[in-house]
């Protein structure tokens, strides 16, 4: 974190900006041995630091203190400069009975991120998956009523963002709030338990309230297939979360960000890096910070692909890596880009073959066996021969009151 120059009257003063300071990593400072060091023996951390970029992965607490598996954790360390728990901060992993918080998981990823100088994304306030049954059970059998739901809703965001106050960089206030062109009705409108229950008027509630137990972190709003507009209709997802926000803003609302989660896959036509870019201007000319924050690039597993047939086997990887970089370079292209984030980085602990009951994988940087693949090296490529004048630092954002 950049300090400017003030006037302290008081060593009180003086410790209490440096306590407050600590807790975040540094902003990354343009390093020229970085710049003049040989791209190839660099990792995504290294080169990322060239562009004030923030390259992060969501890590899989299980897999960080599994003893039996170092290998995952030296890598979240060394490639990565900001994390995101896949799982750990969710309200059902917070608070799975009614009153009693489980810190400890996600404490122990502030901790490690600490250790290692990385910042932390927090993941996530608001969002109708993922949440405890006793919330639902009560709002399904009545005994929690309407009114006690938005107290809960408040005080859930109150109290995890008190608890984790100065050491979340970013954090994903309300997530997935948009239906998909898919559902039905087609027109994109409010979806899930949070809408159903207190109307939409939860996402602007949801952002006063964290805001309010935090001054500092960057709020941000969370969905996907939003890499890029459509036709600017009733079953565009993207202009219908861009409008959203735009009301956010105008209507005062603190938020500071969007996230766009990147989870694509290669048997879709998917987007070029112009196509994502122009959609990173559209919403950081509202005055908005963007991020890529859950990027993954599935293939269907037919059985060919499963059997290890390199014709069938190689396209993917390359088409997989194609994706990878064209999100990489739109969020290069655009200085409000602020962070990129891969959902896990090694097939090993992905969450694509469960979700699709194993009919898609391959969407990670590294194999199975922490081999790099052809997305690892793309995405450093990108990163080492870029800069000035199309690539330039980022801009911090400050977070709206
Ligand atoms: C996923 C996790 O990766 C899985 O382990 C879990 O079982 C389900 O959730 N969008 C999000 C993430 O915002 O929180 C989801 O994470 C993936 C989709």
């Amino acid at each position: 974190m950049k300090l400017k120059p003030v006037t302290i009257v008081g060593a009180v003063a003086v410790a209490a900006l440096a306590a407050s300071v600590l807790t975040l990593a540094p902003a990354i400072a343009s390093d020229k041995s970085a710049v003049t060091a040989d791209p190839s023996t660099q990792t995504l951390r290294e080169l990322s630091a060239r562009h004030g970029l923030h390259l992060g992965t969501a890590v899989d607490l299980a897999a960080l203190s599994d003893a039996d598996d170092p290998q995952y954790r030296s890598l979240v360390a060394s490639q990565f400069s900001t994390v995101t728990a896949e799982n750990v901060m969710k309200w059902d992993a917070l608070e799975p009975t009614r009153g009693t918080y489980n810190w400890g998981p996600a404490d122990e990823l502030v901790a490690f991120a600490q250790k290692n100088g990385q910042r932390v994304r927090g993941h996530v306030l608001v969002w109708h998956s993922q949440i405890p049954t006793w919330l639902t059970q009560g709002v399904e059998d009545g005994t929690i009523t309407k009114d006690e739901l938005r107290d809960l809703l408040k005080k859930h965001i109150t109290d995890v963002v008190t608890h984790f106050k100065g050491k979340i960089w970013q954090w994903d206030v309300v997530n997935e709030a948009a239906t998909d062109p898919w559902d039905s009705p087609s027109n994109i409108h409010y979806k899930g338990f949070w809408a159903e229950n207190l109307g939409p008027e939860y996402v602007a509630d949801s952002f006063r309230w964290a805001r309010a137990a935090d001054s500092k972190a960057l709020l941000f709003y969370n969905d996907y297939n939003i890499e890029a507009f459509g036709d600017g209709g009733e079953t565009d997802k993207t202009t219908f979360v861009y409008n959203m926000v735009k009301q956010l803003r105008a209507d005062g609302v603190p938020i500071d960000g969007v996230g766009s989660q990147g989870h694509l896959g290669t048997q879709y036509g998917n987007y070029d890096a112009l196509q994502a870019s122009a959609a990173l201007k559209r919403f950081t000319d509202l005055g908005l910070a963007t991020a890529f924050t859950e990027v993954d690039v599935r293939s269907e597993m037919t059985e060919e692909v499963k059997a290890g047939t390199s014709s069938e086997v190689n396209p993917r990887l390359q088409a997989s890596a194609a994706n990878y970089s064209a999100l990489l370079q739109a969020c290069l292209s655009n200085r409000h880009c602020l962070s990129f984030t891969v959902w896990g980085f090694t097939d090993k602990y992905s969450w694509i073959p469960n979700w699709s009951e194993d009919k898609e994988g391959l969407a990670n940087i590294y194999d199975e066996n922490y081999q790099p693949k052809r997305a690892y090296n793309m995405m450093r490529a990108d990163l080492a021969f870029s800069g000035p004048p199309s690539v330039q630092p980022r801009i911090a954002q400050k977070p709206k009151r």
